[in-house]
């Protein structure tokens, strides 16, 4: 009798596991809704995914719900409301670093992926420094498709010629430029709505800091209202001088400022290479050519990093399409298929050297630097900074664009860090 009991409850167990494994690999039906920002101009690469996704699984149908709004500004408060609601997408975008961690993973709303990790291999394909910031307490909890690099300086080499001047390396050079080109009528540098400021604070901080005083910022070892901090709100002022952010900048969108670039009315724009997969790939301009690029002065050596990543919410409706969805995100073929098109590299090691014929000039340079430079999360993206903090720090920008005092910057700014427990607070 009791042999019979172990033998029964031996087989429940095997049945378990067994009912586990072909969950996840059953072939998945029924809708799929990946929730995103990149809309629009945005949606190539992820088009291309999906259509991917759907030659390899017809019988699933997949909505591409986005909600327009460059850095997922729009995006964040929506789905926040959808997750509090109980109303979870299967899968959605979400930062690497603290946006992940910080806002969902503590929160216990995502679930652990380490399983998938196991089955695909991905620990030898996704660098470790990457998976450590997908991380919380021993699992992992999303996928990444890609690496983009943030506070690009691009430019437009013929506009440069005819106006007589060269790239800025250091921020004295960028003000002496600023000047002659103000003479011209021509905007120094383009922003576009207000998080385009933050994006540019980032490299302005990063310049005056240096990459030690930067990472220091975020973990507790620089004072938001040192010496140091005080300098960058100076110098962040003097940049602000050389934009059109009383002009007409909270009104465009980060390609409505490339397309200034493009038309001649700026000199410089300074944001993420998704501007790479705006010029290239709609706009259909040539990198190197037609198009061109160059560290933010006075930040050579540091690259500016992010990873755009997709996980499983925890009560996700389809869990067997999801999963499916975050398999071929990890995958040489389609993470091969998404970043070209979106001016990314991929966050695979393996993938840019089986197929280097459909990365361009930029995207194989920044492959280069990705692999070399000294890498430093950016804030404005969700790596060093919670939600709350970036939330909050948009107040603080608006306090100094109005006042222009840096003491009382620093100040509101040591505020938001305290309250949203970053800064090492
Ligand atoms: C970033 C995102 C990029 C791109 C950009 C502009 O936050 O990581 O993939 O979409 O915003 O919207």
């Amino acid at each position: 009798m009791k042999r019979h009991l172990i033998l029964f409850i031996g087989m429940l167990a095997l049945q378990g596991i067994m009912g586990g494994v072909a969950a996840q690999n059953e072939t998945p039906t029924g809708v799929l809704e990946i929730f995103s920002w990149w809309a629009g101009d945005e949606g190539p690469a992820l088009e291309a995914l999906i259509e991917l996704y759907n030659s390899h699984y017809p019988k699933v149908e997949v909505i591409n719900a986005t909600v327009t709004g460059g850095a997922g500004v729009n995006f964040r408060a929506v789905l926040k409301t959808r997750m509090l609601g109980g109303n979870p997408p299967d899968s959605f975008q979400v930062h690497a670093g603290q946006e992940l961690i910080g806002t969902w993973v503590i929160a216990n709303r995502m679930q652990d992926l380490t399983w998938l990790y196991e089955e695909e291999d991905w620990f030898d394909v996704f660098p470790q420094d990457l998976i450590d910031q997908l991380s919380y307490e021993g699992g992992i909890y999303a996928v990444p498709v890609n690496i983009h690099r943030a506070g690009v300086l691009w430019y437009i080499p013929d506009n440069l010629g005819t106006w007589g001047i060269s790239v800025p390396t250091t921020l004295d050079e960028f003000y002496a430029i600023c000047a002659t080109l103000q003479s011209q009528g021509i905007t120094p540098l383009v922003l576009g709505e207000a998080w385009t400021a933050i994006h540019l604070w980032d490299q302005v901080a990063l310049s005056v800091l240096d990459a030690d005083g930067y990472e220091a910022l975020w973990t507790g070892g620089l004072s938001p209202t040192s010496s140091e901090m005080i300098a960058v709100w100076d110098s962040f002022g003097r940049v602000l001088d050389c934009t059109n952010i009383h002009e007409n900048a909270a009104g465009l969108s980060w390609q409505q400022a490339t397309d200034r670039l493009v038309a001649g009315d700026a000199a410089f724009n300074v944001m993420g290479d998704w501007v790479a997969g705006y010029l290239s790939t709609t706009l259909e301009m040539t990198a190197g050519e037609d198009y061109s690029w160059a560290n933010f002065p006075g930040t050579e050596g540091a690259f500016t990093w992010l990873s755009d990543t997709f996980g499983l919410p925890v009560d996700a409706p389809n869990e067997a399409a999801a999963v499916a969805w975050l398999r071929l995100l990890g995958s040489v073929e389609g993470q091969n298929t998404f970043n070209p098109l979106k001016g990314s590299i991929p966050a695979r090691i393996d993938a840019v050297s089986a197929a280097p014929e459909l990365y361009n000039t930029y995207l194989q340079y920044t492959a280069e630097e990705w692999a070399n430079e000294r890498l430093v999360g950016s804030m404005m993206h969700g790596v060093v900074a919670n939600e709350r903090f970036m939330g909050d720090f948009n107040q603080v920008l608006d306090i100094y664009i109005q006042s222009r005092s840096s003491t009382g910057a620093a100040a509101a700014m040591e505020a938001v860090c305290v309250q949203a427990g970053a800064c090492g607070f």
